[in-house]
């Protein structure tokens, strides 16, 4: 259960310095997690926002070898787009560091070795696929191969992006490296296993007893990994990138990426706060919170607690892991290797000054509890219809009307009327239920809550409609527009988490200067008498044009991933004809096809080949009907070795082109040609 503390660490998951951040990331961690910090902040309580780049793992090795720079290279240009960006963007970091620096390593090297000198680590011997070519241990992802569950050719050696199968690089059929292209081999190597196992049951009870408040998706993932029982995981790799494992005769070999990484919230905790870093660490007092992306939940929920566990010295779990779910883009997954995403920094450049109207619409659409899409027609009109029409349209009647009556001078405030009375008890409701959502993380609703609160301002000028009281009673005007202020005020703190850079504004109109959150719901923090600022518009209208251009853009990439096939994958290196030549090319006839039971992606084809009838499973079943297949000539290669697919066994390869759209189409000849017939 959540407790009482006296100060929180809030932690955001630290983004690879492999590409720039995109609205994703932001509506997945760095948005709600500012958010927060800001709303404790307000509430004055004491807090630290950490976050950081990871530059460490795989994948910024292999960018760096496509582009011939060096690792160190790639992270320092994301690293300076990314933290430049968020800064932009208000993301109020105390620290925003980086997995590279001296600290970092420091510390994450003094944690492995702690625990190798208490003996946590188990050392085990594996074969590990190698490449004879470059002298080198392929990482999972500098191996591709044909996919055992889905036949894609294009799984990596952790995963099949083209079936979402997670897969050991050892399973894939036809393994060539990456780097080379050339086979690979098996060689065997050891590595420090931290046995997870050991931590089950503690951590069963920390979570499946001691945080059933923890949002349904984060527990639900936890229970589904603890019921599977949990296996010693590798924490250490060969690659030469990364922590160097502090062990005597560990030449070549470097921390984990997701074993040094979470130790980069302790390093920049130590980095900001030097002489009082462990009291947000390790007084029970203290309160962790691990703002991450669904992905993220194993190593934030089992593999770090578990680390933190065999480190022991007092270090405390998280209290809390709110993990939002997926945003996609325009019904599309988004893809950094695709360029399908709305970067950050492009985001900045083609809406100067709009950083509140991302940072709105990310929240009011935020993926809480289920995938949600980002859709630029939505951006205008919640722009457009919320910000612009419901908040800075009462903002703004509020001041110009002061002005227009009261020269700018705020008019006190008279006897007060059951309207007004009504209207101060709806913001006081409004406001208490967005301090609720707030503290449960449900920031969706909470902006949700704000936002009615200018809507309360609205109906309120909208009934009692000063411009026509001017003509009889200036007494009245001068109540209703003191109480819009007031209303603007506590908008002003309302909106602080979410729009800082709008309520900062509002607040340079209002002559207010420091405001806090125990004031909202208050009507008497604008000081009658006291000067208002002239009335600038907080928010304009986007318009069509500048939303066509976006989609426009996002079009184009459609395009260009279908030119290039969508594979970001560069063409296969040359082959030489007679490597070529070996497959066996062939046209065969179906004779039977049929979807294969519990195999949502496989179609079982009987296949006259002209000298007999071979079975070959093909994971086609999304774009065909079996039955319209019949009679059809499809092509395939006849000379692989059989292999099994759900204990069918598959005598060959049926050949497929791909669209950008994922959709696959079977190749046939132009004209009937006898079965058997070689392709040349
Ligand atoms: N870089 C990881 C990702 O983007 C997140 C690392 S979070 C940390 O998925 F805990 F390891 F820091
Ligand atoms: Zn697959």
């Amino acid at each position: 259960m959540s407790k009482n503390y006296k100060r929180t660490l809030v932690t955001t998951a630290l983004p690879y310095a492999n590409g720039p951040v995109h609205i994703g990331h932001l509506a997945g961690v760095y948005i709600p997690a500012d958010e927060y910090v800001r709303y404790l902040r307000l509430k004055g309580e004491d807090v630290v926002m950490i976050g950081g780049s990871d530059e460490h793992g795989v994948p910024i090795t292999i960018k760096a070898r496509e582009e011939g720079v060096t690792p160190q290279d790639i992270v320092d240009r994301y690293h300076k787009i990314i933290k430049d960006s968020m800064e932009e963007l208000g993301i109020s970091f105390d620290v925003y560091s980086r997995t590279t620096s001296e600290i970092h390593s420091r510390t994450a090297s003094e944690f492995f070795r702690r625990l190798y000198d208490k003996g946590v680590f188990e050392l085990h011997t594996s074969e590990q696929l190698y490449d004879e070519q470059a002298g080198e241990f392929l990482a999972d992802r500098y191996v591709m191969g044909t996919c055992p569950r889905c036949g894609s050719d294009r799984a990596y050696g952790d995963q099949c992006e083209a079936c979402g199968s997670s897969l050991n690089a050892t399973d894939l059929i036809n393994p060539h490296s990456r780097l080379t292209s050339a086979p690979v081999s098996l060689r065997s190597t050891s590595h420090w296993y931290l046995p997870l196992n050991n931590y089950e049951e503690a951590l069963r009870k920390w979570i499946l007893e001691g945080h059933k408040e923890w949002r349904p998706n984060v527990y639900g993932q936890c229970k589904s990994w603890l019921d599977l029982s949990l296996q010693p995981r590798a924490v250490s790799r060969d690659l030469n990138w990364g922590v160097p494992v502090p062990v005597e005769g560990a030449e070549g070999k470097v921390l984990y990426v997701w074993f040094d990484a979470p130790i980069g919230y302790i390093s920049n905790t130590k980095e900001i706060l030097p002489d009082t870093w462990e009291k947000y660490w390790k007084d029970p007092e203290s309160r962790i919170i691990n703002f991450i992306g669904k992905d993220n939940i194993v190593f934030h929920c089992i593999v770090f607690p578990a680390m933190l566990m065999a480190y022991g010295d007092g270090f405390q779990l998280p209290d809390n892991v709110p993990s939002n779910e997926f945003l996609n883009l325009e019904g599309d997954k988004i893809s950094t290797s695709r360029n399908w995403a709305v970067w950050l920094h492009e985001y900045l450049r083609d809406f100067p000054g709009k950083q509140d109207v991302l940072r709105y619409v990310l929240t009011a659409n935020a993926p809480e509890t289920r995938d949600n899409d980002f859709t630029w027609a939505e951006f205008q009109a919640r722009n457009n219809n919320e910000l612009v029409a419901i908040l800075g349209n009462f903002v703004n009647r509020a001041m110009v009307l002061t002005h227009k009556y009261f020269g700018g001078k705020v008019p006190a405030q008279g006897e007060l009327l059951d309207i007004d009375r009504a209207l101060i008890a709806d913001v006081q409701a409004a406001a208490k239920a967005e301090s609720e959502n707030l503290d449960l993380f449900h920031f969706r609703e909470g902006v949700r809550c704000a936002m009615d609160i200018a809507r309360l301002g609205n109906k309120y000028l909208q009934e009692t409609e000063p411009w026509k009281l001017a003509k009889t009673d200036m007494g009245r005007v001068a109540t209703v527009l003191n109480v819009s202020l007031q209303l603007c005020a506590n908008l002003s703190i309302a909106f602080e988490p979410f729009l800082p850079f709008s309520s900062a504004k509002l607040r340079t109109m209002l002559g207010l200067d420091k405001v806090e959150w125990q004031m909202l719901g208050r009507f008497d923090i604008v000081k009658a008498d006291s000067e208002l600022a002239q009335p600038e518009l907080l928010f304009e209208k986007i318009s069509d044009e500048a939303i066509e251009a976006q989609q426009q853009r996002l079009a184009r990439i459609k395009e260009e991933n279908k030119i290039k096939n969508f594979h970001a994958e560069p063409q296969a290196p040359d082959v030489d004809f007679d490597t070529f030549a070996k497959s066996d090319l062939r046209v065969g006839t179906v004779i039977e096809c049929e979807r294969v039971p519990k195999a949502d992606k496989l179609l079982r084809f009987l296949i006259d080949d002209g000298l007999e009838r071979r079975t070959i499973v093909s994971g086609i079943a999304k774009h065909y009907d079996p039955a319209t297949l019949v009679g059809k000539q499809v092509c395939f290669i006849a000379n692989l070795p059989p292999r099994k697919l759900r204990g069918i066994l598959s005598q060959g390869m049926i050949l497929s082109a791909e669209n950008a759209d994922g959709s696959l189409a079977l190749i046939t000849p132009m004209a009937p040609v006898v079965p058997g017939a070689q392709i040349k």
